[in-house]
């Protein structure tokens, strides 16, 4: 399978259009070692042609004139977006939707939870009925379903529920549910590779044991390096792990979990532009790499699971 990396960076995107901390600041004016990066966003391929999406961010246009395998220009109208897979409800994972609103009704995977926020709390779907339409197809979690996109076969996705935050629009922000964010779990039939994806990773939890354990590739929530980042820093009241995003550094954070699993590749994506691991020369990042793991970029492609 060839996953492709459209957009490495959490909401906002990096540098983000109204912050001057140091990465922001340093990734504009050239005094930090960074890339840029847009938000949160992955595609996924067996021939190369017919592509799962999975979220799509309020940059997907820009993500899609950098990477033209998407549009492998079969007719005068075309696309090689096949299906899209929802993860939450988040702007940064949803609104690219509207831009895809000229085309063919868009096949969509979101759980009921997702689907309600999408048309309660931030009604993407209902406006998008006006346009291209929506055939939103249901994700069961408990049990995890597993399913296939008939357009883009030799991928089976099963779908895993994470103990994350839904979005502060929707009616059970303050009130979680089983599938208000997923993780999904990414196999090629053919060669059983695995990979699995949840950008919004907030907690270990024994059921996502197996999904650590058993996968040639993980792709997993980098959005802070502390728990308190966007507090000392000014920016929000808010914790990581308030907001359902496990943070990397400290006792049970990401390193030391991921530290437990020697077998999958291990990729951070989804990444804050406060955290300390996009400046290629700190402290921080050096200590991810001494741990194996690896940061997504922007048209990353990770064709198999190798490095
Ligand atoms: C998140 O992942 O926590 C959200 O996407 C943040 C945001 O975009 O506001
Ligand atoms: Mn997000
Ligand atoms: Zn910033």
């Amino acid at each position: 399978m060839k996953i492709l990396v459209l957009g490495s960076a959490a909401g906002g995107g990096f540098p983000q259009w109204n912050c001057n901390c140091r990465n922001c600041h340093g990734v504009r004016s050239g005094t930090v070692r960074a890339h840029a990066r847009t938000q949160s966003s992955i595609a996924v391929s067996i021939n190369g042609n017919d592509w799962v999406l999975f979220n799509a961010s309020p940059d997907i246009l820009t993500q899609i004139r950098a990477n033209p395998d998407l549009q492998p220009a079969r007719g005068l109208r075309d696309t090689g977006i096949a299906g899209v897979i929802l993860i939450d409800a988040q702007i940064d994972h949803t609104t690219g939707l509207f831009m895809l609103r000229e085309g063919k009704p868009l096949d969509i995977w979101c759980t009921d939870q997702v689907n309600e926020d999408l048309t309660i709390g931030n009604p993407i779907f209902k406006v998008l009925s006006h346009f291209c339409t929506v055939q939103r197809q249901k994700l069961q979690v408990i049990p995890p379903q597993s399913f296939e996109v008939p357009r883009v076969p030799g991928l089976r996705f099963t779908p895993v529920p994470l103990a994350s935050k839904a979005p502060p629009y929707s009616p059970h922000r303050h009130d979680p549910h089983p599938g208000d964010n997923i993780g999904v779990l990414i196999e090629d039939i053919a060669s059983g590779q695995k990979v699995f994806y949840a950008p919004g990773f907030g907690a270990m939890e024994p059921h996502l044991e197996p999904y650590l354990a058993d996968s040639d590739c993980v792709l997993l929530d980098g959005t802070f390096w502390t728990d308190d980042e966007m507090i000392r820093l000014g920016v929000s009241t808010q914790t990581a792990r308030a907001i359902g995003h496990l943070p990397q550094s400290g006792p049970a954070g990401m390193i030391d979990l991921l530290g437990h699993y020697p077998k999958p590749r291990k990729i951070l994506i989804h990444i804050n532009n406060t955290n300390p691991i996009l400046d290629e020369d700190s402290a921080e990042r050096a200590e991810l790499t001494r741990a194996g793991i690896e940061l997504a970029y922007d048209g990353m492609l990770i064709d198999g699971v190798k490095k």
